[in-house]
C-alpha cells in the first residue's frame, strides 16, 4: 500500500476553540452587519478567513524569537534576515516592512506615478488598491483559462503573454513602471504560475525595457506546484526552483505572513541598487530605518527561520495536501470549486452553488454568511464586494467569478477540522434551493470596502 502523506510536524502547544449554537451565530452575524470581518474570533469555530499571519510557528522560530537583536541600527537580526533572503531568493538588496501592503506602498511610492499602467495577473486587492490610490490603473492579463473553475489546467495563474504584449506595445514605456506577477495568484484561486510563463514574461518585459516584480506571498507553494506539475522539475529541489523563479524577476514584494509562516512581517527584495536606494527613502518615511523597517529584531529572526521552514518539501506536501483533502471532499459531493485546487485555499464557485441569487445581491457574501450560520466556519468573499466600485464611473464592478474562499492557515488545523468544514458546506449545499435572497449594502467605504462594509438581508 502506498503510504499517504501525513503532517510533517507534531503538536507541542494547543489553543482551545469553542463551538456555538446556530441561534448564537444568527444573532452574532446580524450584529456584525453580515460582515464576517466584524465577528469576534471567539464567535468562530474554524477560522478560514485567511492564511495570513494565522499559521503556527515552529519551535525553531520560537527559539529564534529569544535571540532577537533589538538595536535600532545594524541589528544582527537584520543581517540574519538579509542572509536568509539572499540564500532563498537570490536578491542582494532588501527592505524590511511590517507586512505585504507596506512593501507595496514603499515600492509603488518609488515607482508609480499618476496615469501609469501596471499589468499583471489578477492583482491582489491591496496591490490594486495601492495602484488605484495613485490614480494609476491595474490591467489584468491573466489567461482566460483561469476564469473557468471546472477546467483542469495546471497553471491557472499564468499571464497571457499576448494580452501583456498588447498592453506593452500600445502604451509608451514611461507609463508602465513595472509588471507584477503574483505567485501563486491569490485572486484567481491560489493558482500557480509556471516557470515557462515566468520566462516568457521576463523575455517580453526585457524586450520593452520594463521591470518585473513578483508579489511573492505564496512563492514556495508556487514552487511546489512547479515541482509536481511542470515537466523537467520533478527532481529539482523546492529551493532550487525558488531560486530559478526569482532569477526572472527584478524584485519582489513579500507578505511574510503567508509562506514564511510568521504572524507579522514583510519585505521588498531588489536586484538593482538604484531602485533599492530610491525605495529606501520611502521606507524610512513610512516604515522605519532600513535595518528594521516595520519589524522588531525578534520578528526578523523568526522570519529568517520561517523562510527555511516554508520552503521544505515535507511541509509543502502536507500543507497543500490538506487543502486538497478539503477540496476533494467537496468535489466528491458535486460542490462547484475552483479546480485544480489552489495552494492555500479552496475557492467555492458561489454563482454555481447559489444560482438563485442575482449578482446584485452579493452571491459569495451570501454563501459565506450561510456557512457561518451553519457551522461557525468563517470564509471570505472574493467577489463583487471586494472588487469595489470603479474609481472612474462609481459603478459596482462584477468580476467574472464570485468566490467564497476557505483559506487554510499553515500547521494550525487538523484534518478532522477539515472534515467538519466539509460537512458544514455540504449541509448548506443540500438546502441551497431554499436560499433565494441575498444581501444589500447599507454602508461602504470608498476603497477596500469589504473590510468595513455593512449589509442587510434583502
Ligand atoms: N499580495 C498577496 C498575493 C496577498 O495575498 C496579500 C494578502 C498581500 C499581497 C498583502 O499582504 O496582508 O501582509 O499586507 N493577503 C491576505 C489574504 C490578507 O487573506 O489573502 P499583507
Amino acid at each position: 500500500m502506498k503510504l499517504p502523506f501525513a503532517e510533517s510536524f507534531k503538536i507541542k502547544m494547543v489553543e482551545p476553540i469553542r463551538r456555538s449554537t446556530r441561534e448564537e451565530r444568527e444573532e452574532w452575524i446580524k450584529n456584525a452587519n453580515y460582515n464576517l470581518f466584524n465577528l469576534r474570533s471567539n464567535q468562530v469555530f474554524v477560522d478560514l478567513l485567511t492564511d495570513s499571519g494565522t499559521g503556527a510557528m515552529s519551535d525553531r522560530q520560537w527559539s529564534e524569537m529569544m535571540l532577537g537583536d533589538e538595536s535600532y541600527a545594524g541589528a544582527s537580526s537584520y543581517y540574519k534576515l538579509k542572509n536568509a533572503i539572499k540564500h532563498i531568493t537570490g536578491f542582494d538588496y532588501f527592505l524590511p516592512t511590517h507586512q505585504g501592503r507596506a512593501a507595496e506602498n514603499v515600492l509603488f511610492s518609488a515607482l508609480i506615478k499618476e496615469g501609469d499602467i501596471v499589468p499583471g495577473n489578477s492583482h491582489f486587492d491591496t496591490t490594486k488598491a495601492h495602484i488605484e490610490f495613485r490614480k494609476s490603473q491595474a490591467v489584468d492579463c491573466t489567461i482566460d483559462e483561469a476564469f473557468d473553475t471546472e477546467l483542469d489546467y495546471p497553471f491557472k495563474g499564468n499571464i497571457d503573454v499576448n494580452k501583456l504584449e498588447k498592453v506593452l506595445s500600445n502604451n509608451p514605456k514611461e507609463k508602465i513602471p513595472l509588471i507584477i506577477v503574483t505567485v501563486t495568484c491569490n485572486t484567481s484561486g491560489g493558482q500557480p504560475v509556471s516557470m515557462k510563463n515566468m520566462k516568457e514574461v521576463s523575455a517580453v518585459a526585457r524586450k520593452y525595457g520594463i521591470p518585473v516584480y513578483y508579489d511573492s506571498a505564496r512563492f514556495a507553494e508556487n514552487a511546489y506546484f512547479i515541482k509536481m506539475r511542470e515537466e523537467g522539475y520533478g527532481n529539482t529541489s523546492i529551493r532550487d526552483i525558488v531560486k530559478e523563479m526569482f532569477s526572472y524577476a527584478d524584485g519582489m514584494t513579500m507578505s511574510s505572513k503567508k509562506d514564511a509562516i510568521v504572524n507579522m512581517g514583510g519585505f521588498i527584495g531588489f536586484r538593482h541598487k538604484e531602485v533599492f536606494d530610491k525605495a529606501s527613502v520611502y521606507n524610512i518615511l513610512f516604515e522605519g530605518f532600513n535595518t528594521y523597517g516595520g519589524m522588531s529584531g525578534r520578528d526578523m529572526n523568526a522570519l529568517a527561520q520561517g523562510l527555511y521552514d516554508g520552503t521544505e518539501f515535507d511541509h509543502l506536501e502536507s500543507r497543500i495536501g490538506q487543502v486538497a483533502f478539503l477540496g476533494q471532499m467537496l468535489r466528491d459531493k458535486g460542490i462547484p470549486v475552483q479546480y485544480p485546487f489552489g495552494g492555500h485555499a479552496i475557492f467555492v464557485d458561489a454563482k454555481r452553488f447559489l444560482p438563485n441569487i442575482p449578482k446584485e445581491e452579493y452571491v459569495a457574501q451570501t454563501l459565506a454568511v450561510e456557512l457561518y450560520i451553519e457551522g461557525g466556519v468563517r470564509g471570505v468573499e472574493i467577489g463583487s464586494i471586494m472588487a469595489d466600485r470603479d474609481p472612474v464611473t462609481g459603478q459596482n464592478r462584477y468580476p467574472d467569478l464570485e468566490l467564497m474562499r476557505l483559506a487554510i492557515p499553515r500547521r494550525t488545523y487538523t484534518n478532522d477540522h477539515m472534515r467538519y468544514v466539509a460537512a458544514a458546506i455540504i449541509n448548506v449545499f443540500e438546502r441551497r434551493d431554499k436560499i433565494t435572497k441575498g444581501l444589500k449594502i447599507v454602508k461602504e467605504a470608498p476603497i477596500l470596502r469589504h473590510f468595513t462594509v455593512e449589509l442587510e438581508k434583502v
